[in-house]
């Protein structure tokens, strides 16, 4: 028994367009429309629910609406179809209804080859129905022709169970290329589709390329969770894995981020230098220790160099910033600086001769002559420009006359990441508190500095490592060319000191980020990588702007917000996890594309998350609090059309682990399989470690 196109269309028909706007369309279904499944379309069909998909035909195609409730209507008036029945009383009788939003149109694929009907699926609605128009159920085909068209579906991440299970399939460039925001509840789902989202898309450019993809991901985890999810070595997933303690024997590595890294915000945080007095001295001797200027010798006038240079360096700030001419006491303390100079220089001059001895003298001489007429009482400080560029010409002489080139005392860039040791920051800091007289305030600077680097749990992670440079740790963590050791970095930061691991998190990003900015500077190119924060919230929360000293969270989220904002230009994607969305900062949040949605059912969450669509799609959101694990809503960027998705099932021994404490076993002294569990206590070595004991 075949079915005519008309007789078959006619089968799948379940109702009525009895109202008509351009957001809602609402629909009288029939009364013998199926009430679960529907057996009369030749495969059993189940009946749409919310949020699934019903067609309606208009001029050339299809509209497609997605459902948006389902309800009963007592009619007053029997719903007959003709007029026979009179005779009979009439009682109410229950009516459904059902309101529809329009989402776009289905066309039927002009190639239309074969025997079997293509479909595309287009965002948008033409043309809409009119009343009295009839309402299909789609066949499974149309059905998944609306997931699955679009182009670029390079790798399947999943199924959407309400479009006839169709495959959900993402490219890449777009979920990468404009970062990727993963939300939802502890124990929804992130952190497997984290992992799977990088597993699929590796293995698929393996399988497309038939080679290693040349690929960067680099994962910033605060659990310690993904170590086990990529450790399989022969997969395009095999991971680099820096801890603080690497396990012997495996290839963890140990997490170094020298301290040299730093910049001079970070630096600022980490020591919590106060804004007026001990933020400049650590610049300054910042500028100083990266020149590889700090060091003493025993060459004397090599020293007098490095004071001049110093002293240089500081007119130059103070004039430019218009110090010796300022409000008071600007003035008074560059007077009081010069004659501290004075003070120092003065006994030096006894052992020299020659040039040297002419050209430290004449700037000696240039000092009191400053200094003099302050000495008195009611002296007003301000000085001339013609005094201090003065000062500036004789000490520059004084500078060469001891070796010195102008080259050298143009400033370094206080930033760059060139190698010092711990010791000489300390050293480079006393010295520089003493030219900048400002000893007795960097005090408890420096005693923060010291117990800094003295810190056991730090040591391991900033020590002085000879060997590491830049090149070298660029290399590891990022990767080498072609990405020959792997696609995916770990950086286990678990165990990092909780005072430190936002420093170190920022630092991290920070030079991931500015490796790409300068390789794109000299390649023209980009480099393609992604960057993955998980518990996003801790790391990128929201601060506040007004507050002068940025503590170590505010300079961490603003990294973040840079990256947000101008990674896509140097070819870094984000990708964001986290479950607590309405503490993010806004400006990442913003920036983001592409969101995958899993249960949220806190309020505040869900109200965030419901502004990042627009109102005709919401429908899709309210399912957001009853989503089972593994499900998700995809949308965005990524995504024609806001999707639900089953992910790709990830089998246990890749999904990321975090080691959850097991009462139960530990308890009972046996786990699951009857093997038994034992912990034994001993505080000794604990406490030996935990107060520097050998
Ligand atoms: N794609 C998946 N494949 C298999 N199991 C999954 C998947 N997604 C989630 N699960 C299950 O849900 C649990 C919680 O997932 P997880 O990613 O740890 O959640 P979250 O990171 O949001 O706390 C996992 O232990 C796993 O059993
Ligand atoms: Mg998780």
């Amino acid at each position: 028994m075949s079915q005519s196109p008309f007789e078959h269309a006619g089968s799948l028909r379940i109702g009525t367009v009895d109202f008509v706007s351009p957001d809602e369309i609402k629909v009288a279904l029939d009364i013998e429309a199926p009430e679960s499944v529907a057996l009369n379309a030749g495969a059993p069909r189940s009946f749409p629910r919310v949020n699934s998909y019903v067609l309606i035909p208009v001029d050339d195609g299809f509209l497609v609406g997605q459902i948006e409730w389902l309800t009963v209507e007592r009619s007053p008036f029997p719903k007959r179809r003709g007029m026979q029945d009179f005779g009979l009383v009439d009682l109410p009788y229950p009516l459904r209804k059902m309101s529809l939003n329009p989402l776009g149109t289905l066309r039927k694929a002009s190639s239309g080859t074969n025997s079997e009907d293509e479909y595309n699926f287009r965002r948008g609605a033409d043309a809409l129905p009119s009343i009295g128009a009839g309402v299909l159920l789609p066949t499974d085909k149309q059905l998944r022709s609306i997931i699955e068209s679009g182009e670029r579906r390079r790798v399947k991440i999943g199924i959407s169970p309400l479009a006839g299970n169709a495959e959900v399939c993402i490219d890449p460039d777009r979920l990468f290329g404009r970062h990727l925001a993963i939300l939802g509840n502890t124990g929804s789902g992130k952190s497997c589709s984290v992992a799977g989202i990088i597993r699929w898309s590796l293995e698929q450019a393996k399988k497309m390329s038939g080679s290693f993809p040349n690929a960067r991901f680099i994962i910033l985890d605060p659990n310690g969770e993904y170590s086990r999810a990529f450790s399989d070595l022969n997969s395009p997933a095999k991971a680099r894995i820096f801890k603080v303690a690497p396990t012997d024997g495996t290839a963890e590595q140990l997490l170094q981020v020298p301290l040299w890294f730093l910049n001079s915000a970070e630096w600022c945080s980490l020591t919590q230098a106060s804004t007026k007095t001990q933020r400049p001295t650590l610049i300054q001797a910042l500028r100083t220790v990266r020149d590889g200027q700090a060091e003493p010798t025993e060459n004397k006038s090599h020293d007098i160099r490095r004071f001049l240079r110093t002293m240089l360096s500081i007119i130059r700030i103070e004039k430019n910033s218009g110090g010796p001419w300022g409000a008071f006491p600007k003035p008074k303390s560059f007077y009081e600086k010069l004659a501290k100079w004075k003070d120092g220089i003065e006994p030096v001059l006894t052992g020299l001769a020659g040039e040297e001895e002419t050209a430290l003298k004449t700037l000696v001489d240039n000092i009191e002559n400053l200094c003099s007429p302050r000495r008195l009482p009611y002296a007003h400080f301000d000085f001339t420009r013609q005094e201090i560029d003065n000062l500036l010409s004789v000490a520059s002489l004084a500078h060469s006359a001891f070796g010195g080139n102008e080259g050298d005392t143009i400033p370094t860039d206080v930033d760059a990441p060139r190698e010092f040791k711990g010791e000489s920051l300390l050293r480079s800091v006393e010295a520089t508190a003493e030219m900048l007289n400002v000893a007795e305030y960097a005090e408890t600077m420096l005693i923060r500095i010291r117990s800094l680097l003295a810190d056991t749990r730090m040591k391991s992670i900033v020590s002085d490592t000879e060997d590491l440079t830049l090149q070298k740790w660029l290399d590891t963590y990022i990767g080498e060319d072609s990405a020959k050791s792997g696609c995916i970095t770990v950086i286990d930061l678990s165990l990092v000191p909780t005072e430190v691991i936002h420093i170190i998190t920022s630092v991290i990003a920070r030079v991931v980020f500015e490796a790409l900015q300068r390789y794109r500077k000299l390649n023209v190119v980009t480099l393609p990588t992604v960057l993955v924060m998980e518990e996003a919230h801790t790391f990128i929360k929201r601060y506040k702007e007004d507050v002068e000293n940025q503590d170590a969270a505010s300079v961490c989220c603003q990294v973040f917000e840079r990256i947000a904002r101008e990674g896509r230009k140097f070819g870094l994607g984000l990708v964001l996890s986290s479950q607590r969305p309405s503490e993010l900062s806004q400006t990442v949040l913003s920036q983001c594309n592409t969101f995958i949605l899993h249960r949220i059912s806190n309020d505040r969450d869900q109200e965030l998350v419901h502004k990042l669509v627009p109102d005709n799609l919401r429908g899709l959101l309210r399912e957001l609090p009853s989503l089972p694990s593994q499900n998700a809503i995809l949308l965005g960027w990524a995504s024609e059309l806001p999707v639900l998705v089953r992910m790709n099932d990830l089998p246990q021994s890749q999904q990321p682990h975090s080691d959850d404490p097991d009462f139960w076993n530990v308890w009972t002294g046996k786990d699951a399989e009857g093997g038994t569990v034992e912990r034994k206590t001993d505080w000794k070595p604990i406490a030996d470690d935990w107060q520097g004991k050998p």
